[in-house]
């Protein structure tokens, strides 16, 4: 038994989105620190190479077929989870979408695409899990968020606006839950490639932008995120609730988006 103030040996993580991306970096660090995965997709058969991967490193999983757009797979989700493994200690509410559009171009179809998915979903999906969590007494939740949650971005209005509201959903249920030993935080990336938007980065004078604004200078990798997520799902951040921890090399302090000459005038 691992004495560390950072094992999760014994506990059991539900994360959503696991057929690629971030959600896949996730299920991976928590897994690395010893929890068991329910492993989600709109599409079950396509988290099969990812189910056997988690496998390898000695873990339970299950999969399950999640659409956070829709309230009975929500609940089935959540009820299937419980009824495999008992208790779900931890939930990391990764799944979500993005339509990068000018303002005036976005649609309501647009709109109602990314708030169902990235706000309504998050929320339901918490909820769904939560209740199992309050009956136990214990519950790690952790929404992800964006830099978009904390900085206004030009082509990412109804984005934005979802994950700006997941970081203050991540309030409100914080100060609601904390009392049934279920805390709430969000973790909010900065840019990573993902197939979300790995069109952004084969464009050079792009991504020469973005590093220009990165205080740190690079894009993030997937493992920049394994610390900050197993913080917040395990024991070490018991006394953290509420909260938003960015995770994006410095972008959001905005302290590289301003041009400064060399010499003033
Ligand atoms: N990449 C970044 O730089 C970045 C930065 C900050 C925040 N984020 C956020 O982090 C999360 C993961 O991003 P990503 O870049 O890994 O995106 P991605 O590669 O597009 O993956 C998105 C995941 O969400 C799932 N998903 C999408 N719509 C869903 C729905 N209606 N119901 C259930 N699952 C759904 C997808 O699963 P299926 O298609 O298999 O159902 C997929 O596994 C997203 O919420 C994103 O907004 C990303």
């Amino acid at each position: 038994m691992n004495e560390s103030i950072f094992d999760l040996t014994g506990q059991v993580a539900i994360v959503t989105g696991t057929s690629r991306g971030l959600g896949q970096y996730f299920a991976r660090a928590l897994a690395k620190a010893g929890a068991d995965l329910v492993l989600t997709s709109r599409k079950r058969e396509t988290l099969a190479p990812f189910e056997a991967e988690m496998k390898a490193l000695g873990r339970r999983t299950l999969t399950l077929e999640l659409d956070v757009r829709n309230h009975e797979s929500i609940q089935k989700m959540a009820a299937d989870a419980v009824a495999a493994f008992g208790q779900i200690h931890i939930l990391v509410n990764n799944a979500g979408c993005n339509i990068r559009k000018p303002a005036l171009d976005v649609t309501w179809d647009d709109w109602n695409t990314i708030l169902d998915t990235n706000l309504r979903g998050s929320f339901f999906v918490a909820q769904a899990v939560a209740r199992g969590m309050i009956e136990k007494g214990y519950g790690r939740i952790i929404n992800i968020g964006s830099v978009t949650s904390v900085a206004g971005y030009a082509g990412l209005a109804p984005y934005g606006a979802s994950r700006g509201g997941i970081r203050q959903l991540t309030m409100s249920l914080a100060d609601d839950w904390g009392k049934f030993g279920v805390t709430v935080n969000c973790l909010a990336p900065g840019w990573f490639r993902t197939e979300q938007n790995k069109v952004l980065y084969e464009n050079k004078e792009w991504l020469d932008y973005l590093v220009d604004r990165i205080p740190v200078k690079r894009p993030g990798q997937p493992h920049d995120l394994d610390g900050a997520v197993v913080f917040l799902a395990s024991e070490a951040s018991r006394y953290v609730t509420g909260q938003t921890l960015l995770v994006d090399g410095g972008i959001s302090t905005g302290a590289t988006r301003a041009t400064v000459p060399a010499k003033s005038a």
